[in-house]
């Protein structure tokens, strides 16, 4: 596909704000990509100013949730260049979603192609200070103007990037309160729990109230059956054992295969880490951690990075803690080792890394 600019003029351009602390997803640079499917195919890739779109009110997206995205992150390197981390699983990953919910793919190629030169535009956008980044959200959604429920016949497909900070205020240096509740479920077997599409995140909105409702930042969510540990609404979870061991708990139906977690389980294979995957009853669960055979525990996201949780909230208030609650060392050492190689200080293995070129 050949992809066309309409850019703005040099002087009406924004920059990062100088002396400000970024917040997550906040921001936006000044484009966006844009392409449109229609008659099977994909037309008319584009990097314009970031703006709003014209959506039918009978469009299948608003009434029927046919909508998916990705989240992906660049960082500059000491060197001054933009790298992309394991950026080919988020392209594939947002056709995974897409077969879920009975969108069109996105040609691997299209969605390289395109990040690439949107970035490439916007590199003054990519932040530098510890624990930001330049935050890549694609995203697709079905503009077909009808009323029936089935797959819409038009879809529009867009690249955002939002100049960001960590996801949770205070980073990795805040550990976290998660609830763990059997009144909320995120996903079930045969459901849509593998897709990062958009009615998973509006079904969570309700469990995530309740949970800050309770002083708790999020909700570990269990499985149906109200037995197995599942994921966070935003990130995987993991706990780690006295022997340094870390285990996620095993990627089913209804778990968004994390592109952070399998990582992890790749740098295992490799022998930096001890990980597995592993099917965690909940009661065990929380037996392990008052025996202190679970010594930490946290969530593994591309927004969540590594986020150490040092307290859980049983539905009957009772507060389990994990550890001394706080943060610890192998937490610490993954996130140092994790982000030492999305920062370029650290090698990373092959491929994990993609330099944007200068096409202009
Ligand atoms: N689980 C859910 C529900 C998420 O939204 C995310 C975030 O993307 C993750 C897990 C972590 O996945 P990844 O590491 O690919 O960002
Ligand atoms: C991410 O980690 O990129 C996510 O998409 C999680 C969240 C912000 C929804």
């Amino acid at each position: 596909m050949d992809i066309t600019y309409a850019l703005l003029d040099p002087e009406k351009r924004g920059k990062l704000p100088e002396g400000e602390e970024l917040s997550f997803g906040r921001l936006r640079t000044d484009h966006m990509f844009v392409a449109d499917y229609r008659d099977g195919a994909w037309h008319d890739g584009r990097i314009v100013p970031y703006d709003s779109f014209r959506v039918a009110p009978g469009a299948i997206c608003l009434h029927y949730g046919q909508t998916i995205f990705e989240g992906a992150k660049g960082f500059r390197h000491d060197d001054g260049e933009i790298y992309l981390f394991r950026i080919d699983r988020n392209i594939k990953r947002l056709n995974h979603s897409a077969s879920v919910l009975c969108m069109p793919e996105v040609p691997e190629e299209m969605h390289r192609e395109a990040l690439l030169r949107l970035i490439d535009v916007e590199r003054h956008w990519c932040p530098t200070e510890p624990e930001s980044s330049l935050y890549i959200r694609p995203f697709m959604f079905g503009t077909q103007d009808k009323l029936g429920v089935s797959p819409s016949e038009t879809y529009v497909f867009c690249i955002m990037l939002s100049p960001s900070g960590p996801y949770y205020r205070g980073g990795f240096s805040k550990a976290l309160r998660l609830l763990i509740t059997d009144k909320f479920h995120r996903a079930v077997a045969g459901g849509t729990g593998t897709a990062k599409c958009g009615g998973n995140y509006g079904a969570s909105l309700r469990a995530e109230e309740y949970a800050y409702s309770r002083k708790c930042d999020q909700v570990l969510y269990i499985d149906a059956s109200n037995r197995y540990l599942e994921e966070v609404g935003t990130m995987n979870h993991y706990h780690v054992l006295r022997d340094g061991t870390f285990i996620i708990p095993e990627f089913n139906d209804s778990v968004l295969r994390s592109i952070t977690s399998t990582s992890v389980l790749e740098l295992a294979e490799a022998g930096v880490f001890k990980a597995r995957t592993e099917q965690i009853a909940i009661r065990r669960f929380i037996e392990d951690i008052e025996r202190g055979e679970i010594v930490e525990a946290g969530g593994f996201g591309t927004a969540a990075v590594v986020s150490p949780v040092g307290s859980y909230m049983l539905d009957d208030g009772k507060i389990v803690t994990v550890g001394d609650g706080g943060i610890g060392e192998r937490s610490r050492a993954l996130y140092e080792y994790y982000t030492g190689m999305q920062i370029g200080r650290r090698p990373a293995p092959e491929g994990w890394l993609t330099k944007v070129p200068s096409f202009r």
